[in-house]
């Protein structure tokens, strides 16, 4: 038995995904399968790192500093094989509040911002709030259901004079793409030739299926590095999103003070004291979780494709090359939005994320997250196959 088979009730936890159903969707008994944290147990030298800091007991304002640097480098070298300086590092609770503070500091209310979607959908909806312009390079399902760039489009869109911000997210949410070296230094040269800021967000890239690479755009090349800003964190890979701690690396000197700056603005300056220890303990002691975890998401895919494929094969899986979210097309159901919603969360007592959430194009699709114990993940495909079905 794996140690991710267990069954943890996390109910009554203030759990967003556990504890919110009644209030988000109407009902109570839904088994949750939408919002994307996982159902285990952090490693548990995270949890033995946090039970020492705790026993401490002075929660004073805290700075990650030497020791917290040398984990970051040592991680991102050890597992993407990229050498970042501490210099660059700069800090933020987490990578929505990054993408707000960074739209803040580097754009104005008359610029355009570029996103590929469908895509997890804060980056527009962040873009919207700042009364920005969102510009949409709508990402192509090819036959063998697999999400391509329109480069023709993007260049037209980045080549707009107005344009100044170009979200990336890599891998991409949904579906899980890992963007290859070849389309990441198409990206890379196009955002300098449109002098075009470029973010990334990388927050899915240590969870990475099938012996697939990711590779971080701004390991590319040193002019695509001082163009981007890159936004790690140990929150998806380690289970730890409700600790708040990400890092933003900004090898550009100048571009790092702006950033800095608005988090002055904002009084963003520190991070918070458990989620600092967490962030540390998983760089240095997590990695053997990690690849076991992987083997556990690879089953989970694997079960879910077999399942399906008998039971309601209408349902197409999208092959993940990432993370632990599932892009389903049910397109072929004829189903409005408003339907499928109805028919999950009362006939299948099942919530998922609709695909229109993640933009226009992800209309007839949904989102499933499967990091959770085989046990729940039974349950939900049983659930999902009741509302569909007939
Ligand atoms: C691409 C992407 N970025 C950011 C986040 C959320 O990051 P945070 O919780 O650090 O704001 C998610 C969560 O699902 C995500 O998928």
């Amino acid at each position: 038995m794996s140690r991710f088979d267990q069954l943890i009730n996390r109910k009554n936890t203030s759990s967003v995904k556990w504890d919110y159903s009644k209030k988000l969707f109407g009902v109570d008994d839904v088994l949750p399968m939408w919002v994307a944290d996982m159902d285990f147990k952090a490693p548990e030298e995270v949890i033995n790192a946090l039970h020492a800091r705790i026993d401490h007991g002075i929660f004073g304002y805290t700075m990650p500093g030497k020791s917290m640097e040398e984990a970051i480098i040592h991680w991102v070298e050890k597992r993407h094989h990229w050498k970042v300086d501490s210099r660059w590092m700069t800090y933020s609770p987490g990578i929505v509040t990054a993408l707000s503070l960074a739209i803040s500091a580097y754009t104005d209310p008359t610029d355009k911002i570029v996103v590929q979607s469908p895509v997890y959908y804060p980056f527009f909806e962040m873009a919207k709030k700042h009364k920005r312009d969102v510009l949409y390079n709508k990402l192509h399902l090819t036959e063998q259901h697999r999400f391509e760039i329109d480069f023709e489009d993007l260049e037209t869109k980045l080549s707009k004079p107005e344009t100044t911000m170009f979200i990336l997210c890599n891998p991409h949410n949904p579906g899980g793409r890992v963007w290859s070296k070849d389309e990441l230094l198409q990206i890379g040269e196009l955002c300098l030739k449109h002098h075009v800021l470029l973010i990334s967000d990388d927050i899915h890239s240590d969870l990475l299926l099938f012996q697939h690479e990711y590779t971080p755009i701004a390991s590319l090349r040193e002019d695509i590095a001082r163009n981007t800003i890159t936004c790690i964190a140990p929150s998806k890979t380690f289970n730890l999103a409700g600790l708040q701690a990400s890092v933003l690396l900004i090898p550009d000197e100048s571009l790092k003070k702006k950033y800095i700056e608005a988090q002055q603005l904002y009084g963003l300056m520190t991070l918070n004291t458990l989620g600092t220890e967490a962030m540390e303990a998983a760089y240095r002691h997590g990695e053997a979780w990690l690849d076991e975890l992987i083997v556990y998401l690879e089953e989970n895919v694997t079960i879910v494709k077999e399942y399906l494929g008998e039971h309601l094969p209408q349902i197409r899986v999208m092959d993940p090359e990432s993370t632990y979210l599932l892009w389903l097309d049910v397109r072929s159901f004829n189903k409005t939005d408003d339907e499928l919603k109805k028919l999950l969360l009362h006939k299948g007592q099942l919530a998922l994320e609709p695909g229109s959430k993640f933009g226009q194009n992800g209309a007839g699709f949904l989102r499933m997250n499967i990091a959770c114990p085989k046990e729940t993940l039974h349950q939900g495909l049983i659930r999902l196959v009741t509302a569909l079905k007939d």
